[in-house]
């Protein structure tokens, strides 16, 4: 018999190579940056750690490749206790993500996908029973999008990070519970701008179930049906690396909706989580354990 799990996730797993910069290069040029770090990454992944680390029951659902980047990712999701069972390997290279951090913290991303291009809507029928097991499914967009509407299709109830933003179905959009995005990726979907309460209702109104906008540093806004809109700060803290906070705070969202909580309480606790996880480099290596964010 399947196992039941809070969270599952189906989504993308790279290698995130990183180098530190003053300032990034434009066209034609070069400038010197750190030394190579390599981290464990992904959006998919980050989220199964975030989620894990924290002490969700949870699984992961996608592809590495057979190289090495491939068995350092798999062994650090298993690390973290995340179920691999239908985490299938694709001959060739990984997913890479090539990542420059600022002084500020701030980075900027290029996506190789390798593996996770691979995934499709029959990986996803084969992992059907583990679907419906969970208490949410949480989603992102850097696996292809057949594979992720199939998914949310076999979903209780979906939680999907719309990044990197792309053009969705109105079906998938009408299945979010909640659909999570940062203010760009909002005026992406709307093709508009606004404050984020205007961008909250706006989104509403396309048909998800509920909403939250990510502001970083100012915390999130959440949305449901009702119209109801809360606003939710975030603790202050020093930002060393922002590289892979929204995917904290959407694992320990899907967690703490999973466990029952309220959306507004759900998205105070995963604001909690993403501002820990910006103080340390890395996304997977900054991520807080329980212990960590109650005493933020
Ligand atoms: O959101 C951060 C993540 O985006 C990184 O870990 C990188 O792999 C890219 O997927």
């Amino acid at each position: 018999m399947t196992p039941s799990y809070d969270v599952v996730v189906a989504g993308s797993v790279n290698a995130d190579l990183v180098v530190r910069v003053a300032r990034r290069p434009g066209p034609g040029e070069t400038v010197l940056g750190s030394d190579l770090a390599t981290f464990p990454g992904g959006k998919g992944a980050n989220q199964a750690v975030a989620a894990a680390r924290l002490g969700a029951r949870t699984a992961f659902l996608g592809r590495v490749g057979s190289d090495a980047h491939g068995r350092l990712l798999r062994e650090s999701l298993a690390r973290d206790g995340v179920d691999l069972r239908h985490l299938r390997e694709t001959d060739g290279p990984s997913g890479v993500a090539l990542i420059t951090v600022g002084p500020g913290g701030d980075n900027s991303i290029i996506v190789s996908p390798g593996a996770n291009g691979r995934l499709d809507a029959e990986d996803v029928a084969e992992a059907d029973g583990l679907l419906r097991s969970a208490r949410v499914v949480s989603l992102q967009l850097e696996i292809p999008l057949p594979a992720v509407l199939a998914a949310a299709r076999a979903a209780r109830r979906v939680v999907f990070n719309l990044s990197p933003p792309a053009p969705v179905p109105a079906e998938l959009l009408a299945r979010c519970d909640p659909l999570v995005v940062n203010e760009h990726e909002a005026a992406f979907v709307l093709g508009d701008t606004g404050s984020p309460v205007r961008l909250a209702r706006a989104l509403l109104a396309l048909g998800p179930r509920s909403v939250v906008i990510t502001l970083g540093a100012e915390g999130a806004v959440a949305a449901g049906r009702d119209g109801d809109v809360t606003a939710i700060p975030s603790p202050r803290v020093e930002a060393v690396d922002t590289t892979g906070a929204g995917d904290a705070f959407t694992g320990a969202l899907a967690w703490r909706l999973a466990r029952g909580d309220k959306l507004p309480d759900a998205t105070a606790f995963a604001a909690r989580v993403g501002a820990a996880t910006v103080r340390r480099p890395g996304a997977q290596s900054s991520y807080p354990r329980l212990t960590e964010v109650e005493g933020l």
